[in-house]
């Protein structure tokens, strides 16, 4: 078996580090002065009443926190591991006693469907109540998520500065919150650049704290193969090795790579504890298998899955590449068939992004196989698309089919809707299929107007890494994402309702580590966050910059490595 590479683990996230700060920082603890946090947090509540002659809640060496429910263990024992990374108090556990009284302060974990009760499902999925007084916090979710969301909101609101040498506490006042979109993502390409599953899982932390709750994983493309199958097990033992990686990321430079080879795939038990440890964290993982282009790795590994049969190598350059799956052939469905089935065992994701980008269409114009294939299905030229245009919808319905037989759906990037125009000429079926808008603001619009469900992720807003995006200082980059255009212009009320969310995405051909990830990543997470959170109205951003300040503070107890300058 062919072994991965993996990341080092920096001293700084070391548990016994970790432990050793909280012994250290725990020894002033006795006399020390008592200091509030503030509900001033990312992303808006939707509503925060204080309650300002009211004593704050404090948290102490008793504290305990209580769940109602063996499905809040997990949301117990996270929160608990939260508090202890910032404040250090070990709060302990447990599932709350009935018709018993609590005498230290504590905080209570529970499920209410009647929270968010006139809230659409999406919407209430993510709803909680907060009730903050003296005696104790009280969590309410209308589901799980929703728990782990008032959980997280918590977190935030505590005073950071000083642990160890304050007593942190926390004001008395009554939360109802609740999230606008029931989407709310973010996209990691793992091909140009590998990242271990340990890092992924921290991504997956980041994307805890600000509420989001998908996770798409970008797990094939051209310059590596990352998931193991077992039906065609040379994808990762070949497909997840190249030669080396180009010193620059456009296509003319591309040619020139640094000659270093370097490889990196997942086990199937490591992608099942990332699925798990963001079901935990109330994320669901959506897999992403980019076909039919962008496919070089897989050709690398199995040729015959190309129109000419290779040779093909795992891609040294960035770009899109003229080589891709062979529509034509009959074996090519089978290759897409038993791949989806192992990716359907792996995900239990009611979404699978099937990608559908950036196909050039040079190969099938040449290719018998195709062609035979296009006059067998009697496809023409028309309505400017191309009868090879119509050969990639057909072959995208196919997979569609595929994700349905076991009621799943596809996601696919809006170029399945016509190629490299926004106009509608694609034939998906628009109620199995969500579009994610990324050419233009206005491709998600164009998809829902079409009847499709739909992805916002513009990449001149949304692709966190964009070079001419990082050139910009911080300030500007931010504000980039935080004074994005309006999603909703032009759409009637039902056309808008098919807008399901937001999505930031990293392509990692120039993120260098995982240092670089989280520069790349923070603080304009937490601009998509805040609108994908509360809706794209009311923007405020003096009051956003104020609250991120705040939430930096977080990002710094945390060790991770968010954008300063
Ligand atoms: C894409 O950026 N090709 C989806
Ligand atoms: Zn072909």
């Amino acid at each position: 078996m062919i072994s991965c590479w993996k990341d080092p683990k920096p001293i700084m996230r070391h548990p016994f580090f970790l432990l050793a700060a909280f012994v250290l920082s725990c020894t002033a603890c006795s006399q020390a002065p008592v200091v509030t946090g503030t509900w001033d947090v990312i992303p808006k509540p939707k509503e925060v009443r204080l309650a300002p002659d009211a004593a704050p809640f404090v948290l102490g060496k008793d504290s305990r926190i209580f769940y109602e429910g063996d499905s809040l263990g997990t949301a117990a024992r996270l929160l608990a591991a939260d508090l202890k990374q910032a404040t250090g108090i070990a709060f302990k556990t447990a599932t709350l006693p009935v018709a018993k009284t609590v005498k230290a302060p504590a905080i209570h974990l529970s499920v209410d469907p009647a929270v968010g009760e006139n809230l659409s499902v999406t919407k209430k999925d993510g709803a909680y109540r907060l009730e903050a007084s003296s005696e104790a916090v009280r969590i309410t979710g209308a589901t799980v998520q929703g728990v782990l969301n008032g959980c997280h909101t918590l977190c935030k609101a505590l005073p950071l500065i000083d642990k160890g040498k304050n007593i942190p506490a926390l004001p008395a006042a009554t939360i109802r919150d609740w999230p606008y979109f029931g989407y709310r993502g973010f996209m990691l390409d793992v091909s140009r650049h590998f990242f271990d599953a340990a890092t992924v899982k921290e991504v997956i932390d980041i994307l805890a704290l600000h509420n989001l709750n998908v996770f798409h994983w970008h797990l094939t493309d051209d310059q590596g193969w990352r998931i193991p199958i077992d039906a065609w097990p040379e994808l990762t033992k070949k497909g997840s090795w190249r030669a080396g990686t180009p010193f620059e990321a456009t296509p003319e430079d591309g040619e020139h790579h640094d000659g270093v080879p370097v490889s990196g795939c997942y086990t199937k038990d490591e992608i099942r504890e990332v699925v798990r440890y963001a079901a935990d964290h109330g994320i669901t993982v959506i897999p992403e298998i980019d076909l039919p282009g962008h496919m070089m790795a897989a050709l690398a590994s199995y040729p015959e899955l190309g129109c000419t049969g290779g040779p093909y190598e795992v891609a040294t350059r960035y770009g899109v590449l003229d080589d891709v799956l062979c529509a034509g052939k009959e074996s090519t469905l089978t290759f897409i068939k038993t791949v989806l089935e192992e990716v359907m065992d792996l995900f239990p994701s009611e979404y699978i992004h099937l990608g559908g980008d950036e196909c050039p269409k040079v190969r099938w114009e040449q290719c018998p196989d195709c062609q035979a294939k296009i006059r067998e299905l009697g496809l023409t030229d028309a309505d400017g698309k191309s009868k090879e245009n119509r050969l990639q919808s057909w072959l995208m319905d196919r997979a569609a089919e595929i994700l349905a037989a076991r009621g799943r759906k596809m996601i696919a990037w809006n170029d399945v809707l016509c190629d490299w125009s926004d106009s509608i000429c694609g034939t998906p079926d628009p109620e199995g299929t969500i579009i994610a808008g990324w050419m233009r603001p206005s491709s998600t619009r164009i998809a829902a107007q079409a009847g499709y469900r739909a992805v916002f992720c513009p990449c001149g807003y949304l692709y966190f890494s964009a070079r001419e995006f990082n050139a910009l200082p911080v300030q500007e980059a931010l504000e980039r994402v935080y004074d994005m255009p309006s999603l909703f212009d032009g759409l009637t009320e039902a056309e808008a309702d098919r807008i399901l969310g937001m999505q930031a995405c990293i392509w990692a051909e120039r993120v260098a580590d995982r240092d670089d990830l989280e520069w790349k990543l923070l603080p304009r997470l937490a601009a998509l966050a805040e609108l994908s959170w509360t809706g794209p109205f009311g923007r405020d951003k003096k009051d956003f910059l104020e609250r991120l300040d705040r939430l930096e503070e977080v990002y710094e107890a945390r060790n991770w490595n968010w954008r300063k300058e």
